[in-house]
C-alpha cells in the first residue's frame, strides 16, 4: 500500500482512500454482493463519514464490488419473504433515502460496473453521477419475475436515464442487457475490459480532481440533478442561481485569476 492509500473500517464494505479518492467495495461475494441489512447499514455510515470534517480532502468517491462476477444483484432476496406491506413500504423509503444522499452528495461519484447490476444493484448505479461498466457487466430489474417491482428509484432513474420505453421493456421483462447494449442506450458512458475497469475509473476521477474545482462540480452537480426536475424555465432560474452563487467562492476568484496570469489555478473547496 503506498503512502497515499488507507484502508477504513466500514464492514461488509471494503474502503480505500487513494490520495483524494474514495473505492468504496461491497464486499459480500459469496451472495453476488446483495444488498442486505449490513451493506446497507455500512453504506449509510461511508455517507455520514463523507459529511464530516475528517473526510473534508475527498474530493471523488468510486462505488464498485467484490469480484469479477457482480457489481450487485439486487436487494438480499431472502428478507423478502415475511414482508408485510408496511415493511416493504419502511423497505423501500429506506433504500430510496440512501440513494437519495449519493446523488445529492456535493462529490463526483463513478460506478464501476464490474459484473451483475440487477435490481437494486442497477438502482445504485443510477444514483451514481455515471457509469463504467465491464464487457461482462449485465444490467436488469428482475423484480418482476419476484411478482414485486423496483422500490429503490429504479422507476423513476431508469426512465430519465435511457427514456420511458425502454425502461418498461426492461422492468415488465425482467431480461438482462449486455454492457454494450447499455452502452447504446445511454446507461452507461464506457465500456472496458474487467481488468481496466477501476484504473480507468480511477483516471476519470483524477481528472475531475485535478482540472475542475470542487465547489463548481458541487454546483453543477446541483444544477444538473435538480434542475432534470423542474422544468426549462426553472432550471435556468435555478442554473442562473447556482452560477452567482459561486462568485462568493474563493475557487471561482482563483480559478479566473490563474487564467488571467497564465498559471495552473490552487483551488481549496471553499
Ligand atoms: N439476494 C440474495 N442472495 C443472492 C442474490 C440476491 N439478490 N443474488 C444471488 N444471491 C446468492 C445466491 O442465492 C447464491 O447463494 P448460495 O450459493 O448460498 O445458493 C449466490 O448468491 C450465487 O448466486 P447463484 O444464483 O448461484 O449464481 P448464478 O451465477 O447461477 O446466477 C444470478 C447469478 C445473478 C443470475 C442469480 O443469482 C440471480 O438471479 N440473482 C437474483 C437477482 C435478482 O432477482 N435481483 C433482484 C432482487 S429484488
Amino acid at each position: 500500500m503506498s503512502q497515499s492509500e488507507a484502508t477504513l473500517k466500514f464492514e461488509p464494505l471494503l474502503v480505500r482512500e487513494e490520495g483524494p479518492v474514495l473505492v468504496v467495495t461491497i464486499n459480500r461475494p459469496e451472495a453476488l454482493n446483495a444488498l442486505n441489512e449490513p451493506v446497507l447499514i455500512a453504506l449509510e455510515s461511508v455517507l455520514s463519514w463523507i459529511g464530516t470534517e475528517k473526510a473534508s480532502h475527498l474530493r471523488a468517491v468510486i462505488l464498485t464490488g467484490a469480484g469479477e462476477k457482480a457489481f450487485v444483484a439486487g436487494a438480499d432476496i431472502k428478507q423478502f419473504e415475511n414482508f408485510q406491506p408496511r415493511d416493504a413500504t419502511a423497505f423501500a423509503r429506506r433504500g430510496q433515502e440512501l440513494f437519495q444522499r449519493i446523488e445529492k452528495m456535493n462529490l463526483p461519484v463513478i460506478a464501476a460496473v464490474n459484473g451483475f447490476a440487477l435490481g437494486g444493484g442497477l438502482e445504485l448505479a443510477l444514483a451514481c453521477d455515471f457509469i463504467y461498466a465491464a464487457e461482462n457487466a449485465k444490467f436488469g430489474l428482475p423484480e418482476c419475475t419476484l411478482g414485486i417491482m423496483p422500490g429503490y428509484g429504479g422507476t423513476v432513474r431508469l426512465p430519465r436515464r435511457v427514456g420511458p420505453a425502454r425502461a418498461r421493456e426492461m422492468a415488465f421483462s425482467g431480461a438482462m442487457i449486455s454492457a454494450q447494449e447499455a452502452l447504446q442506450m445511454g446507461l452507461v458512458n464506457r465500456v472496458l475490459p474487467q481488468a481496466q475497469l477501476l484504473a480507468t475509473a480511477m483516471e476519470t476521477a483524477m481528472a475531475i480532481v485535478n482540472r475542475a474545482a470542487p465547489v463548481a462540480v458541487g454546483a453543477i452537480k446541483e444544477s444538473i440533478h435538480h434542475g432534470m426536475q423542474l422544468n426549462e424555465e426553472k432550471a435556468h432560474e435555478l442554473e442562473a442561481r447556482l452560477f452567482g452563487d459561486l462568485f462568493a467562492t474563493l475557487d471561482a476568484r482563483e480559478g479566473t485569476r490563474a487564467f488571467v496570469e497564465k498559471r495552473k489555478p490552487k483551488f481549496q473547496g471553499k
